[in-house]
Formats: structure tokens, C-alpha cells, sequence
């Protein structure tokens, strides 16, 4: 499967793209940065870190750095740190962004290659919104759009009710909902289920010494940060969930329905089902095979150094 990852790296994205990178079944084409966990700079720099160890040779284009709609927000350096690497020291890249910006990169591949490019965003929606809105094609040409964010019945992780990927651009989540792209969510109802304890990090590092310890080293902020909210007994696997939805559907019961996402107020952010509206259903994953997915999380790792 070919896959490109929009993405604000951060420490669960490290750890997806990683997995992508180590996955057989995926063709990782390319990676597209956002704001988020970190500044659209630092995104980008950590993508091309990542990109370097994991030994790849793809583009990583840098793309919107603000909501379509919001002022900007300040990263979220309680979980994943001021750099976005926990305590990792942050370092510069050899490599540069490719000379495109983000929404013309998705624009170009999936005119490229119609109907074969899976795009996988683990961070906030805005350069999906914004391709979708300058690209009338894109819709069609895309294959698929596995959107790690929202929450239907599980509730928020950065507000009550929101999800920190959709709170961040609400606006440009409710324009992927409405779009009538196939769009694949998977949200905290399920990413919560699936959790990674300090043991299996070890296991990682222990496997894969180079790059599994590297994540072995982002995890501890990670985790650190998941203890102080008391509430899991590990971390959530996020962004690799959605990126193992992407290659694995049959581990994740999915169930069609018209998501709308509020915008405004105290509950802003919140994916919510809305039947009455005016557009296509799209692919919501409701529950989990969660050991399933955390083993083909650690042994794909194991395959990495
Ligand atoms: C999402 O928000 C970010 O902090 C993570 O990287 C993940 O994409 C989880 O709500
Ligand atoms: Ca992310």
C-alpha cells in the first residue's frame, strides 16, 4: 500500500511512522508536517530526523502552521516535550523539506497515482482540509483518508469532549467530515484501548537496540506524562494505531456514520454522530482487537535496526 503521513512529530507519531517504515506490506511515499504537538518548524525537522534514522529516502513536506480558523495554539510540550522527542536533545537534520508545501505534495501524488495513495494524518486536519479545498480531484483521486483524531463515545483527551487532533482545527476537521472522501476515524474510543507499558519498550530496545531505543527514549517523557494523569496503565498507541487501520481494517470493528464536528464554545473539537445532515457517511472504528494490534506493534518494531 502506498502512504503518505500528515503528521506533528511528537512522540506516538515517531513511533508510527517508525512502524510504517518497518511494515512490509506499506510503500511509505512521503511525509507531510503540521502544527500540533509542536510548531510546523519543529515538525518538520523531527520528520527529517526520523526520516534519516529509519534510513528512508522520501520527501518530507512542510505544510500549514495555524488553524484554517483559530489563532495558533501552543504546542503541547506536557506530553510530548518542548522538541517534541521527550527528552531527547534536539538536534538538526541533514537533510531539507522538499521544495513543495504540503497540500501541493498530496495534491501531485495522488494525480500521479488515482485511486492507490492511502493518506494517514495523526496530526491536526489542516492540510487535508486545505488540499481538499484548492484540489476538486482530490477527493476522487485519493484512495483513502485514516484520520487519527475524534472521539464518539469515549470522551475528550484535551477537553472533556475533544480529541487534541481535531480540537487543534476544528474547522478543517469539519471539512474532511463533509468532504465525502473515504474517510477511515480512529478515535480515543479505540486508541485508548490499546496501551504500551515500559516492559514492552524494553522488549522493543531490546530487539531493535537502534531505532527501538530510540522510541525506547522518547517513550519515558511519554509515559511520564500518561502516569500523571492516572488514569491508563501504559500509553496509548495512537498515531501507529491508525496506521496499522490502514493496512489491517478486519482488527477494528468499523461502523458507518455522519460525523459533524462543533466548532465553537465549550464543547469545540467534539466529534459528534449527526444523521440529519447533508452528508456521506464515513468509517468510524468503534472497537479494537487491541492485543492483536499491539503485537504486530512490537514485533514489526523488532524488525527495524
Ligand atoms: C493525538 O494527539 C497528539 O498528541 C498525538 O500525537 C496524537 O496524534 C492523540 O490525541
Ligand atoms: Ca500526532
Amino acid at each position: 500500500m502506498k502512504l503518505v503521513i500528515d503528521t506533528d512529530p511528537g512522540i506516538d507519531d515517531a513511533m508510527a511512522i517508525f512502524y510504517a517504515a518497518a511494515a512490509p506490506e506499506i510503500d511509505l511515499i512521503g511525509l507531510t508536517t503540521v502544527f500540533g504537538n509542536v510548531t510546523t518548524p519543529i515538525a518538520t525537522r523531527n520528520a527529517l530526523r526520523l526520516v534519516e534514522a529509519a534510513g528512508l529516502n522520501i520527501p518530507v513536506a512542510a505544510g500549514a502552521d495555524q488553524p484554517l480558523m483559530l489563532p495558533p495554539f501552543p504546542p503541547s510540550s506536557q506530553v510530548h516535550g518542548d522538541q517534541g522527542f521527550g527528552a531527547i536533545p534536539a538536534a538538526d537534520p541533514r537533510g531539507t523539506p522538499d521544495a513543495q508545501n504540503a497540500v501541493d505534495f498530496l495534491s501531485q501524488v495522488t494525480r500521479e497515482h488515482p485511486g492507490e495513495i492511502t493518506v494517514c494524518a495523526i496530526g491536526p486536519l489542516t492540510n487535508i482540509a486545505m488540499v481538499l479545498q484548492k484540489d476538486p480531484d482530490f477527493t476522487r483521486n485519493v484512495s483513502q483518508i485514516v484520520i487519527m483524531g475524534g472521539s464518539i463515545e469515549e470522551g475528550g483527551n484535551i477537553t472533556p469532549d475533544a480529541e487534541a487532533n481535531i480540537y487543534h482545527d476544528p474547522h478543517a476537521a469539519d471539512v474532511v467530515m463533509a468532504s465525502g472522501a473515504n474517510v477511515v476515524l480512529v478515535g480515543l474510543d479505540v486508541t485508548h484501548m490499546i496501551l504500551c507499558t515500559p516492559r514492552d519498550f524494553a522488549a522493543i530496545a531490546d530487539r531493535a537496540p537502534r531505532l527501538g531505543g530510540m522510541l525506547g527514549d522518547m517513550a519515558e517523557f511519554y509515559l511520564a506524562f500518561y502516569k500523571s494523569v492516572g488514569k491508563f496503565d501504559g500509553c496509548s498507541l495512537h498515531d501507529p494505531a491508525a496506521v496499522i487501520a490502514c493496512t489491517h481494517p478486519e482488527l477494528f470493528d468499523i461502523r458507518d456514520m455522519v460525523i459533524s464536528v462543533d466548532c465553537e464554545g465549550s464543547t469545540a473539537g467534539r466529534t459528534i454522530t449527526a444523521q440529519n445532515l447533508d452528508r456521506s457517511a464515513i468509517q468510524v472504528c468503534m472497537d479494537v482487537k487491541s492485543d492483536a494490534v499491539k503485537q504486530l506493534f512490537l514485533d514489526r518494531l523488532a524488525l527495524l535496526d
